[in-house]
Parts: structure tokens; C-alpha cells; sequence
């Protein structure tokens, strides 16, 4: 069945029904993790592939073996999409994953960034919504009413509740494009994985925009024009940070930062937005 205009509503949020449905939505939110699983969380367009991409290498000591044989989606799978309960049974995870107890790892980026990212997303992923005008996306975005939910809603869930847990480390996408070698032996050590430099050289070479760009197994080029039309744009788009300034006019980054402003104020920990 093409489920590629379908919707699912699930408490509340649209999900793309191409690669949701409620059951999978309920296995998600029902999941029984285990001590050693890994878990990578964010709202979309934050840097979600590019933290599956650094875990993967981590695991592996730098060793892109893995990230350059199997798609991302296998090796680290969306809980929430169809497909997960069959690749979960079928991926046999290496011994070193079994080691770990479970973390969580938590990314975010400026929401700018995000909403700009995500505009263009829309434009060639078949499975969305069609992108209508800037200005119209930018509303919806600030309203929480694109498919995925609020941005707001999500960091501040993620981030306040979770302010005290010892096993959620939150991650900016302005981090790792600042000092990608420091954020690898952050996570590597949050994760109870020290590396050798050298591993940690190979990790930065593997998961810089320019390799991830070029390994089918990660930037989606896999993935047929039916789905995201590739002709439309890349997955791997630009990769930097900042890039909201060539999209939003003056009114629109003054808005945003009155919205901001109103929708952050009972938000105690620091979310950087360049203004
Ligand atoms: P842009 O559209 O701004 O280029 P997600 O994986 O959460 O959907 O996020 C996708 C965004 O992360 C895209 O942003 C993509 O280019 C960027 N990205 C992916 N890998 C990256 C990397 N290695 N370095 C910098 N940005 C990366």
C-alpha cells in the first residue's frame, strides 16, 4: 500500500504514514529497553543522523567498516517506524554494544537552524507534507503544528524533566560542528568507551559532513525518488551552522525571537539562538 499521503495522529502529533502507523508509534512508547541499549533522541533536522553516525564509529573504535556496509536505518533504527520491530529481530549487534548500560543521548540545535533545515527537507521528501511558502512553514513550525509536534515541546520535555538523570547527555549540533573531535570524546566517555587518539582521529574523519555526504549508507541517496525525490535536493544539504540567516528576512527573525522569548521564559537551562 503507498501510505506516502497518509497521516497518523498519535496523542496529539501527525506522523508521515509512510513510515509510522499506530502500531508503531504504540511499540515505541512501549519499548522494553534493555541495560545495554543506546538512545539517541531529538526533534528533526537536529544532527540525529550525525550522532547515529558518531555512536556507530565509537562502537567500532573508528572503524567504518559498519557505517560504510550498512544503511543507518538498520544499524540504528527509528523505534518508531514500521520497519523497526523486523530490523531489531534481524541485526545481530556486536558484542561491544552488549557491553554498555543503557544511555541516552540527547541532541539539539538552534531551532533556526532546524526550521530552515526542515524547510528544505520538505521540499524533497515525498512523504510530507508539501512546503508551501517560508513564511507559512515558519508559522506552522512556531505553532507545533508540522508533523513531529513542537519544537518547544520537545526540548523542554527532554531537557527539564531529564535535567538530573545521570544517563542523558545533551548534545548540541553547535558543538560538534565547533570542535567535533572534543564532542566524540565526549560521548565516548559518556558512553564508558574511552578511545586511543587515534581512534578518535578516525571517528572525526568518518563522521565529517564531507564523508557523510559521500557514503551511500548514511546520506539516503539509497533511498528511491519516489520517497525523497533526490532531484528536489540532498539529505546532506549544507551541514553548517547559521545558515537561517539566508532564509529568514528581518521580520521574520524578530518574531521569531518575540516567540522565543515568550514560549522559553519558564526554560531554566541555556539554549543558545543566535539573534
Ligand atoms: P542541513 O539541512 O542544515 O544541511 P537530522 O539527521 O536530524 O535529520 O539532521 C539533518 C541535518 O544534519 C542536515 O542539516 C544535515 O546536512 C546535517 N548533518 C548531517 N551530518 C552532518 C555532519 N557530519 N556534519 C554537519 N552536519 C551534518
Amino acid at each position: 500500500m503507498d501510505r506516502l499521503d497518509v497521516t497518523e495522529i498519535f496523542e496529539g502529533i501527525s506522523f508521515p504514514g509512510h513510515l509510522h502507523t499506530l502500531e508503531s508509534l504504540q511499540f515505541a512508547i512501549s519499548f522494553p529497553f534493555q541495560d545495554q541499549d543506546i538512545l539517541i533522541v531529538s526533534y528533526p533536522k537536529s544532527g540525529t543522523t550525525w550522532v547515529q553516525e558518531m555512536v556507530t564509529l565509537i562502537c567500532s573504535r573508528g572503524d567504518p567498516s559498519l557505517t560504510q556496509s550498512v544503511p543507518n536505518w538498520a544499524r540504528a533504527p527509528w523505534l518508531e517506524h514500521y520497519y523497526c520491530a523486523s530490523v531489531l529481530g534481524a541485526f545481530k549487534l556486536t558484542p561491544v554494544i552488549l557491553h554498555y548500560s543503557r544511555r541516552i543521548i540527547y541532541v539539539s540545535r538552534n531551532p533556526k537552524d532546524v526550521v530552515v533545515s526542515f524547510y528544505h527537507f520538505h521540499k524533497m521528501a515525498n512523504f510530507l507534507p508539501e512546503a508551501e511558502t517560508f513564511e507559512e512553514f515558519l508559522k506552522k513550525f512556531l505553532m507545533g503544528t508540522l508533523s513531529y509536534g513542537s519544537w518547544f515541546d520537545h526540548v523542554k520535555g527532554w531537557t527539564c524533566q531529564t535535567a538530573t538523570l545521570e544517563n542523558l547527555l545533551h548534545l548540541t549540533y553547535e558543538e560538534m560542528s565547533l570542535d567535533l573531535h572534543g564532542a566524540i570524546k565526549k560521548v565516548s566517555s559518556f558512553l564508558q568507551h574511552p578511545l586511543l587518539e587515534e581512534e578518535v582521529n578516525n571517528c572525526v574523519q568518518h563522521c565529517s559532513f564531507s564523508s557523510m555526504k559521500n557514503n551511500n549508507m548514511v546520506n539516503y541517496t539509497l533511498v528511491s525518488d519516489h520517497i525523497m525525490d533526490h532531484s528536489k535536493g540532498c539529505f546532506m544539504r549544507k551541514g553548517k551552522t547559521g545558515d537561517w540567516k539566508n532564509l529568514f528576512t528581518e521580520e521574520q527573525n524578530h518574531y521569531f525571537n518575540d516567540f522565543f522569548k515568550s514560549n522559553m521564559q519558564d526554560y531554566k537551562r541555556q539554549v543558545k539562538i543566535a539573534t
